[in-house]
C-alpha cells in the first residue's frame, strides 16, 4: 500500500508522528511536503496529494494543517476525493466503514501526538463495508458529476 502525505507549515510538527505510524506498518509514503516552517498555502499541498490519490498512484492520503479544515476543504475539490477532517477516532473509523473516505485530514494545532496517532491507526485499520453505504457513496459521486439527487 502506498499513501500520499502532505502538510502545510501549520501541520509540520505532527508529520513525524504520522510517519512513525506508517513506517511501523511498512507502508510506502509519497511525501509531497512542505518540509519547512516557512509559511505556505495549504491548497497547493492538498492538491498534490489529492491528485496522487485520485489518479490511483496512491491508495489513500493523509493531510495535516493547523486545524485539518482548510487542507481537507481543498482536497475535497479534487474529483474522486472523499477527505474527512477528524479529531477523534470514532469518526475516523466510520469515515472508512461507511463513507469510504480515501483521505484523512488532521490538525496539528488541535491534536496532541497520541490522539493523532490513535486517529491515524484507527483510520488505517478500518475498511469500507460496501452494501447500502456503496449506494450513498455513489450518490456523493453523482453530486460531484453535476447530477441532481432530488
Ligand atoms: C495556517 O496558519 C493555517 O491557517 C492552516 O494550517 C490551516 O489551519 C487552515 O485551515
Amino acid at each position: 500500500m502506498k499513501i500520499a502525505l502532505a502538510n502545510d507549515h501549520g501541520g509540520l510538527d505532527l508529520k513525524p508522528t504520522v510517519l512513525e505510524v506508517l513506517r511501523a506498518r511498512q507502508i510506502e509514503v509519497c511525501d509531497f511536503g512542505t518540509f519547512t516552517t516557512d509559511s505556505c498555502d495549504y491548497p497547493v499541498f492538498a492538491q498534490k496529494a489529492a491528485d496522487a490519490v485520485a489518479s490511483g498512484e496512491c491508495e489513500l492520503g493523509i493531510l495535516i494543517c493547523g486545524t485539518g479544515v482548510g487542507i481537507s476543504l481543498a482536497a475535497n475539490k479534487v474529483k474522486g476525493i472523499r477527505c474527512v477532517c477528524c479529531s477523534e477516532p470514532y469518526s475516523a473509523a466510520m469515515s472508512r466503514r461507511h463513507n469510504n473516505a480515501n483521505m484523512l485530514a488532521i490538525g496539528a494545532r488541535v491534536l496532541g501526538t497520541e490522539a493523532a496517532r490513535l486517529i491515524v491507526e484507527t483510520w488505517l485499520d478500518n475498511q469500507f463495508e460496501g452494501d447500502r453505504h456503496q449506494r450513498r457513496v455513489d450518490l456523493i459521486t453523482a453530486i460531484e458529476n453535476g447530477e441532481k439527487l432530488y
